[in-house]
């Protein structure tokens, strides 16, 4: 059964990436993205994995443990992920995962915001491998999550559907505000 946004970004990048890829975690707060990353890519793989807040850093890294050594991590914020690539002389990632929103059982006020995600966000799209895809979980409870929501899509909108499939993920039958996935692929 699928119950969580991130379950269902799980099953897509189980599809997607196989062992000795190279994706990205851009956001990666407690390291549970990252960990499962590190898993799929296995031993010959790579991950990139970084955080604005140190106590992220932190955490990923104390969860990894001892397959740290495919998984580079940078306490950075995501709007330099070209650079990042650049500087540590990666490939094109299969997979770049964002999980927007703040950091759990952290300072709710240090959180995503569309100053930096739509810039990440179309960093991703620009370097992501032919046969890859950006992921992007998205919440809209939290106080300034649904201006994030808005500007994300409707930044998003202008991307060629030619060029493009963008896809929304959302479970309809939940209270509140379930989290949703956008997911972007390029055709080629
Ligand atoms: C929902 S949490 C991520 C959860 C994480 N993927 C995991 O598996 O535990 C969102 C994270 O985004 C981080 N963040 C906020 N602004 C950021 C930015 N500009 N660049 C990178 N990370 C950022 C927060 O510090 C927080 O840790």
């Amino acid at each position: 059964m699928i119950s969580k946004a991130t379950d269902f970004v799980h099953i897509l990048v189980s599809r997607l990436v196989k062992p000795g890829d190279f994706v990205v975690d851009a956001t990666c707060g407690n390291g549970h993205d990252t960990s499962f990353l590190s898993d799929v890519v296995g031993p010959t793989g790579r991950v990139l994995a970084m955080d604005v807040q140190e106590i992220a850093i932190e955490r990923t890294k104390a969860l990894i443990g001892e397959v740290g050594s495919r998984v580079i991590v940078e306490k950075s914020s995501h709007d330099r992920l070209i650079e990042l690539l650049e500087a540590n002389r990666l490939p094109p990632p299969k997979v770049v995962l964002f999980n927007l929103g703040f950091l759990p059982g952290s300072d709710k006020r240090v959180r995503t915001s569309p100053k930096t995600t739509l810039p990440a966000v179309s960093q991703a799209i620009s370097c992501i491998h032919k046969d890859g895809a950006v992921f992007v979980v998205v919440y809209t409870g939290h106080e300034g999550g649904s201006e994030e929501a808005d500007a994300l899509e409707k930044h998003l909108s202008s991307l060629d559907p030619k060029q493009y499939v963008l896809s929304k993920h959302q479970a309809i039958n939940q209270e509140g505000l379930p989290p949703y996935v956008l997911v972007i692929q390029r055709r080629f």
